[in-house]
C-alpha cells in the first residue's frame, strides 16, 4: 500500500502543515497509509490526536522520512535530498530558483512534484492550485495587516463625535491575492481603486465594484494568462505615472508578480515620499529579488522618516496556518490521485497535470522549462 508522509516545516516562522486531520482522513478513504511527524500541526492546531482519529500513524520523523513513498510538504524539508531513492516529494519546490535543490533531488532519484508549476488553467488543476489558495489568503491578511498598522478606521462612520472619512485604498496588481484584498478592503468599509497591467485584470477590478486607476501603458498580458515583463522604457513610463496617481491614497497594497523574473518596482521613492505621514504601504512582493515598493525590506516593518509605514510582507499564509493549512491539504489531496493509478505512484509524461508538476524522475531533470531555467542559470554563470 503507498504511504503519505508529512513532516513539521522547517522554515522560521512557518507554522502552516501540508496536511491537516481531515487530509488524512480523505487519502485514508482513497486507501492510502499516511505517516505523521508527532507535532507536525500543532503550529496551526492540529493536534496528534486529529490525526490518529482519522487514521494517520502518527511517529517520529526518521521513520516518516525513511518510509513514506510520497512526503508531502510546504516547502521542501532541508534533509530532502536524503530521502531514498524512488521516493517521490511533493510541495512548493521553487524548481525554477532552486537549481541546487533540484539537482540534488535528481541525483538521489527522488521523483520531484512542485505545485508551482501547476497548469492553473486547466480546469481539472483548480482544486490543487496551492498558488491561488495560498495568494488568496495573503490578500486577505494583508488588508488586516494594513488596517492595524494605519492610524485611522478604513470604514466611514458616523458618530455623535463627527464623521470620519473612509480610508482611501490602492491595490496594485489584482490577480488572485489582489482581488482579495480588495474584497477583503471593502469588507471592511473602505474607498478602493485597483490596478493592474493586464486588461483581464482590470475587468475583474471593475466587477467587484472597485474604482480602476486609469493610467496610460500597454496591455501586458504575456503567456498562461500571467503579465509579460515590461520593456524598461514601458516599466519607466508606468512608474511615472504611478508616481502622481499614488499620493492621494492612504493605503496602498500591491501583489504584483512576473513568473521567472523580478517584481517590478511600482513604488518609487518619490512616490513614497509624496504619501502623506501616516500612509501605509504593504509589499506582497517583498523578497529577495526585491519587491514592488522601494525600500520595503522582507519581513520587515519600515517607518520612513516623514512617517510612511512600509511593510515587506511576502510571507503571509504562513500567519494564518489554520485557513491556509486547510486549503493547502486540499490542494494536496487532490494532486495525489494524478499522480497515482491504482494507488500506486505513476509518473505518465503525457498526463497534462504531470507534465508540468513532476520535475525530476529517475534521476533526470524531466520538466522542460526548469530545464531551460537551469541551463540559463548555468550559461549565465
Ligand atoms: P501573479 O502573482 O503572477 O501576479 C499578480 C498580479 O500582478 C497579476 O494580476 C499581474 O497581472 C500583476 N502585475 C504584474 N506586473 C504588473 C505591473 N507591472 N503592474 C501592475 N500589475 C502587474 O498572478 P496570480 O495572482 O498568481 O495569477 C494571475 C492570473 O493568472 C489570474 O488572475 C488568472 O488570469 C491567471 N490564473 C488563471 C487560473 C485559471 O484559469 N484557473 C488560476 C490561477 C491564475
Amino acid at each position: 500500500m503507498t504511504t503519505v508522509g508529512v513532516v513539521r516545516e522547517a522554515g522560521a516562522g512557518e507554522r502552516r502543515v501540508a496536511l491537516t486531520p481531515d487530509g488524512a482522513g480523505r487519502l485514508r478513504a482513497l486507501g492510502l497509509d499516511v505517516l505523521v511527524e508527532a507535532g507536525a500541526g500543532a503550529a496551526a492546531w492540529f493536534g496528534d490526536e486529529g490525526y490518529a482519529a482519522a487514521g494517520a500513524t502518527v511517529t517520529d520523523r526518521a521513520r516518516v522520512l525513511a518510509d513514506a513513498d510520497i512526503l508531502v510538504c510546504i516547502h521542501p524539508p532541508p534533509d530532502a535530498g536524503a530521502l531514498p531513492e524512488g521516493r517521490m516529494l511533493a510541495g512548493l519546490l521553487s524548481p525554477l530558483t532552486d537549481a541546487p535543490l533540484v539537482r540534488r533531488l535528481a541525483e538521489a532519484k527522488v521523483t520531484a512534484v512542485s505545485l508551482d508549476l501547476l497548469p492553473r488553467t486547466l480546469s481539472r488543476a483548480q482544486a490543487m492550485d496551492a498558488l491561488s489558495s495560498q495568494a488568496n489568503v495573503a490578500g486577505y491578511k494583508a488588508v488586516l495587516v494594513a488596517a492595524e498598522a494605519y492610524g485611522g478606521f478604513f470604514p466611514m462612520l458616523m458618530t455623535a463625535a463627527g464623521t470620519t472619512r473612509p480610508a482611501q485604498v490602492l491595490v496594485l496588481g489584482a490577480g488572485v491575492a489582489g482581488l482579495q484584498a480588495i474584497a477583503t478592503a471593502r469588507r471592511l468599509g473602505a474607498m478602493i481603486t485597483g490596478y493592474d497591467v493586464r486588461a483581464a485584470a482590470r475587468a475583474d477590478i471593475a466587477s467587484t465594484g472597485a474604482a480602476v486607476l486609469d493610467l496610460p501603458g500597454p496591455e501586458a498580458t504575456g503567456a498562461g494568462g500571467y503579465a509579460r515583463r515590461l520593456t524598461d522604457a514601458e516599466a519607466r513610463a508606468q512608474q511615472q505615472a504611478l508616481d502622481a496617481a499614488v499620493a492621494r491614497f492612504d493605503v496602498v497594497i500591491t501583489t504584483a508578480q512576473v513568473p521567472g523574473a523580478r517584481p517590478p518596482e511600482l513604488v518609487s521613492t518619490a512616490a513614497v515620499r509624496a504619501l502623506r505621514p501616516g500612509s501605509v504601504v504593504v509589499d506582497l512582493a517583498a523578497g529577495p529579488l526585491g519587491g514592488n515598493v522601494a525600500g520595503s525590506v522582507p519581513d520587515q516593518t519600515v517607518v520612513t522618516a516623514h512617517g510612511v509605514t512600509l511593510i515587506g510582507a511576502a510571507h503571509l499564509p504562513a500567519t494564518v496556518p489554520q485557513a491556509a493549512s486547510t486549503a493547502y491539504s486540499r490542494n494536496v489531496c487532490a494532486l495525489l490521485p494524478a499522480l497515482l493509478r491504482d494507488g500506486v505512484i505513476t509518473v505518465d509524461p503525457a498526463d497534462d497535470i504531470q507534465a508540468g508538476v513532476v520535475v525530476t524522475h529517475d534521476g533526470q531533470i524531466v520538466q522542460p522549462a526548469v530545464r531551460t531555467a537551469l541551463d540559463n542559470r548555468e550559461a549565465g554563470s
